[in-house]
């Protein structure tokens, strides 16, 4: 499938031959730089109802690295959502502005209702404008889950084979559920560290079965560590919690420190989708399988690929 103006909603909605395209791209961009004249005249919109610091940063970054502009707002003070308006008239509205829209909602699916209303748009005889899904609540982070991958592979030279570690808030944390439904696209050993309480929901370890992934679930890093290539930290997303005390139970549960680092392989990579609070001590950030910044690092071509593609008919 093409991908000139299509919705990055979620990750189910790609093949693993549409995610190598887009990684080649990037590769490309990153070896030979960005074309300034590849979207020159386009407009890329960011509406960002939660907080984000890497997600919108270089989302712009990639916009403006290919002569796209950019209009955008970064929490709702002062726009009209604090006016009561809906998503709907937000986006009937922002769909006048931009030749993309990039959303981060703090509920879940509302990119998928952002993409419908684009769509219905068009259907009225305007032109289509792709969404974008810069995350939707406790749902899914595609964009995230390509910039992952493409960490991965860059960091142990593949994904298949590898057996990959995800710790932390795997309930509400969308970077994980996006990323646990890639991996059921390749060959690997998923293992999964988290309290009862904040355990994967029962729709990705479905998934995951029926891919015949093997896929395990433990309390403790200990558990793990020592055959892990990757170990994908996540911070507790306090924020989605119906309630304070629960939250209270298990802040600070997982802090991987150099010593809980002692046992893994020389050649794993800890990965973290960022902001991190205490989950990794900040002493691992200079031992040599650290990764996380780089990741960061990895958000511009990725998300310059994507913008490339779905705004320019790159491929
Ligand atoms: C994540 C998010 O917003 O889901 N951040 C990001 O985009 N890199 C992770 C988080 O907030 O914990």
């Amino acid at each position: 499938m093409g991908f000139m103006n299509r919705d990055i909603v979620s990750i189910r909605d790609f093949t693993r031959d549409d995610l190598e395209s887009i990684f080649g791209l990037a590769r490309r961009m990153e070896n030979e730089g960005y074309d300034r004249g590849m979207l020159r005249g386009k407009r890329v919109s960011l509406l960002f109802y939660e907080p984000s610091t890497r997600t919108r940063l270089s989302f712009q970054a990639a916009a403006q690295s290919l002569g796209a502009d950019t209009v955008w707002f970064a929490g709702v003070e002062g726009t009209s959502v604090m006016k009561g308006e809906t998503l709907k008239d937000t986006i009937e509205t922002v769909a006048n502005y931009a030749d993309a829209i990039v959303i981060r909602h703090p509920y879940d699916g509302a990119a998928r209702w952002a993409a419908e209303i684009t769509t219905r748009r068009a259907a009225r005889g305007e032109k289509k404008v792709p969404v974008i899904n810069g995350g939707d609540g406790r749902n899914e982070h595609p964009t995230q889950t390509m910039l992952d991958l493409y960490t991965i592979a860059q960091s142990q030279g593949r994904i298949d084979g590898l057996t990959i570690g995800m710790v932390g808030d795997l309930k509400y944390g969308r970077t994980v559920h996006s990323l646990a439904y890639a991996l059921g696209m390749y060959n690997c050993r998923i293992r999964l560290v988290a309290p009862d309480q904040l355990q994967m929901p029962p729709h990705v370890l479905s998934y995951l079965s029926s891919r015949g992934v093997e896929c395990t679930l433990h309390t403790s890093i200990d558990e793990i560590i020592g055959e892990a290539d990757i170990l994908y930290m996540t911070r507790i997303q306090k924020e989605r919690f119906p309630d304070e005390n629960e939250y209270n139970r298990v802040r600070g549960l997982y802090r991987l420190t150099r010593k809980t680092l002692q046992p893994a392989k020389p050649s794993m990579r800890v990965m973290h989708p960022l902001p991190r609070v205490d989950e990794i001590s900040i002493d691992v950030d200079d031992d040599a399988r650290s990764y996380y910044f780089k990741q960061a690092g990895n958000g511009v071509p990725i998300r310059a690929a994507l913008l490339a593609m779905v705004l320019g008919g790159i491929s």
